[in-house]
């Protein structure tokens, strides 16, 4: 299961990324907006040049000639970009237009494995339902991915389910669980799943032990 960070500070980009374990990264206008001082070229060029994974770089315009010049535009930026389009019969017909011009795009804002469905159709080639978003008004976000994930399966489709809108690390584990093929998360979550409190705690321990051992050791031993 790939794993991407969902965010535009590219501090946070660079610390996953020295971990060894980020596959991509993922944005939108409202993690681009806690930015500052950079356009979001800017940013895109930056993350590029740190992640050779997927890029998503989400359209603002909401009519289809709109779209594809704002996701043509992003496509120059680098090569590893895709073009984050958001679930509508204009974001379809876009995709579909990306899709004939060998851009690759990933379907945002799904939150039914039936709108999943549509964009893998029209050629999305990432399609992200929100788990949080619907689990935010007491409904399953992981159905959709169970469910999404098995179409996919089932019929050999070539898109890969990205789970979104991931709160904490449970989602992580129900996501690969369910075969998403990607979880995109935020910065904080990546550190959650790093850390658990024995594994703090046994970190401590070691080190004094170690400590204890060496101070017992005559001086001679010592390296
Ligand atoms: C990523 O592609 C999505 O835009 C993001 O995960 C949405 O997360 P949110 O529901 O926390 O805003």
């Amino acid at each position: 299961m790939k794993l991407f960070l969902d965010t535009a500070e590219i501090e946070e980009i660079r610390t996953v990324h020295s971990w060894g374990v980020l596959d991509g990264v993922t944005t939108n206008p409202t993690l681009f907006a806690k930015t500052s001082g950079m356009t979001y070229d800017e940013v895109l060029k930056l993350i590029c040049g740190i992640t050779s994974g997927p890029v998503s770089a989400e359209v603002v315009a909401d009519d289809v000639d709109g779209m594809v010049k704002e996701g043509r535009h992003f496509a120059k930026i680098a090569d590893n970009i895709y073009v984050k389009v958001p679930m509508s019969e204009n974001g379809l017909a876009a995709m579909s237009r990306f899709r004939a011009e060998g851009i690759r795009t990933n379907c945002t804002l799904i939150f039914t494995a039936n709108q999943g469905l549509l964009a893998a159709k029209a050629g999305a080639s990432l399609l992200s339902p929100f788990v949080g978003r619907l689990d935010d008004i007491n409904e399953d976000g992981m159905q959709v991915i169970r469910e999404l994930a098995e179409i996919i399966r089932f019929f050999d489709i070539d898109s890969e389910v990205l789970t979104a809108s991931v709160r904490h690390p449970r989602h992580v584990t129900e996501a690969a669980l369910n075969g998403s093929h990607i979880a995109t998360l935020p910065f904080k979550v990546f550190q959650q799943m790093v850390h658990h409190p024995l594994t703090d705690k046994g970190i401590v321990q070691f080190k004094k032990d170690w400590e204890t051992a060496r101070a017992a050791m005559p001086a001679a031993k010592k390296s």
